[in-house]
């Protein structure tokens, strides 16, 4: 397996180009399998998940052409509505086709996701909202079966509300709702800028939706949809994790194609810790930049639904307190196990005790390089950052997480002036 070697020292300076959004450019995709006309999209990241995600469309019968961020579906042929465990066991995110699935096909078959290191992550809001919605959902030798019931193949409007904030589960629920007899409302909506970028996709292909955005959706069906093109957001994570790799190392960047306005809780902490960020915005461009202090101050953060701090950026802030002034208090309250890699930051030196769904960091002056294991996708790009101003080497091992979700890392580290080296396996 592949391992990336950071060797720490040194500002990180210049600019860098921020890609499209993996949270939203996941759900999309599947939205092609809505419509019978073609959904050409823009700025679709080049990630090994988006590749998983169109593999999976591809051998439902989703015609799929890729050319470097520029990708079109045509959902004409769609007919295999089947996700099978070998594909969806190494990304959960597959769960989103199974509305489109059924409000499309009126029926499908998908592999359950089962749990991963993060969580047992289930899916019981998804199948709880389709219920409602006139599908008999089963589960059946692992796989998800859904089955519209009404004889004219489609499902029916109805209020949803789901027990928790759930993101991919309003996504899918909105999907489905989309070509639905009647009106759909869902409560407790997800209010995440990729639910809405979803939203705004949907809307160009002829969908009716109002109050993406907020906690309250309501979608009233139609027949079909029709082919649309649509630019994919920036993506707030990969932004929120150069921030925090130019404030560890006191750097000054800017960050192209993005904006803060989509990461306020992100900013204001970074703010907190004495960074100055601004954002600009010209007709053609969008962009944030960073100066970061010396040594930041520690900042203390608390992981919750949009739009408050989110979990997905929790890794990355525990690497700068780390190596912070003080003492910061970490909660998770989204997941139930996502502190595994502050048991990498400690092998580093970090100072961290850990009680429940609670860390309490104390910066200390350095961290010193060693081998650390990428556990998840933050948690591996948690490990960069702070390998950036670890002394020494730190060898990060098992990132192929690391490829999931961020577009050429160690490229993009170098053109700022990291040392950092892909060692192939
Ligand atoms: C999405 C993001 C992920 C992010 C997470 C939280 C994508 C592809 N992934 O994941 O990067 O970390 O939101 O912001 O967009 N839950 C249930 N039952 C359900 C659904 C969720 O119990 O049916 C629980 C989960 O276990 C978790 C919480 O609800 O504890 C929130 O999870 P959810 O928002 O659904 O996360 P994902 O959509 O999987």
């Amino acid at each position: 397996m592949d391992k990336l070697v950071v060797t720490g020292g040194g500002r990180l300076t210049g600019e860098v180009a921020i890609s499209g959004a993996k949270n939203a450019a996941l759900p999309i995709l599947c939205a092609s399998l809505l419509s019978a006309e073609p959904l050409r999209l823009t700025n679709v990241p080049e990630l090994n998940d988006i590749g998983t995600m169109l593999k999976l469309l591809a051998q439902m019968g989703v015609k799929v052409e890729r050319e470097a961020e520029n990708v079109t579906l045509d959902a004409s042929g769609l007919n295999n509505p089947l996700a099978p465990y070998e594909l969806v066991k190494t990304m959960r995110a597959s769960i989103l086709v199974l509305g489109p699935l059924v409000a499309r096909c009126g029926e499908a078959r998908v592999s359950l996701p089962g749990g991963c290191a993060i969580g047992a992550r289930p899916v019981d809001q998804h199948i709880k909202g389709l219920q409602s919605m006139g599908a008999e959902v089963g589960v059946e030798h692992g796989y998800v079966v859904a089955k519209c019931v009404a004889n004219t193949g489609r499902l029916k409007g109805a209020r949803l509300f789901t027990d928790m904030v759930t993101v991919t589960g309003t996504e899918n629920l909105m999907m489905a709702a989309c070509l639905a007899d009647g009106e759909t409302v869902i409560e407790n909506a997800a209010r995440e800028p990729e639910v809405v970028d979803l939203a705004q996709c949907l809307i160009s292909m002829g969908a009716q939706i109002s109050g993406a955005g907020t906690d309250l959706i309501r979608i009233r069906g139609v027949e079909k949809l029709h082919g649309a093109s649509h630019r994919i957001m920036p993506d707030r994570i990969e932004t929120g994790t150069f921030l925090c790799a130019a404030a560890i190392t006191g750097g000054e960047i800017r960050l192209l194609g993005t904006s803060t306005g989509y990461l306020d809780a992100v900013v204001d902490k970074l703010l907190d810790a004495g960074c100055e960020i601004s954002g600009e915005k010209t007709a053609k461009h969008e962009s944030i930049h960073i100066v970061a202090p010396p040594r930041l101050k520690a900042v203390s953060i608390r992981t919750a639904p949009y739009p408050a701090f989110p979990t997905d950026m929790q890794a990355q802030f525990m690497a700068i307190n780390a190596v912070a002034d003080g003492t910061a208090i970490i909660r998770e309250t989204i997941f139930e196990n996502r502190f595994m890699h502050a048991v990498e930051l400690q092998r580093l030196g970090a100072d961290i005790k850990i009680d429940g769904n609670t860390a309490v960091m104390k910066g200390v002056e350095r961290l010193q390089g060693a081998t650390v294991m990428a556990t998840d996708l933050r948690a591996s790009a948690s490990l960069v950052v702070a390998g950036l101003v670890a002394e020494g080497e730190t060898h990060i091992e098992r990132i192929y997480h690391l490829d999931r979700g961020y577009a050429n890392i160690e490229a993009k580290m170098t053109a700022l002036g990291a040392n950092i080296k892909r060692v192939k396996a």
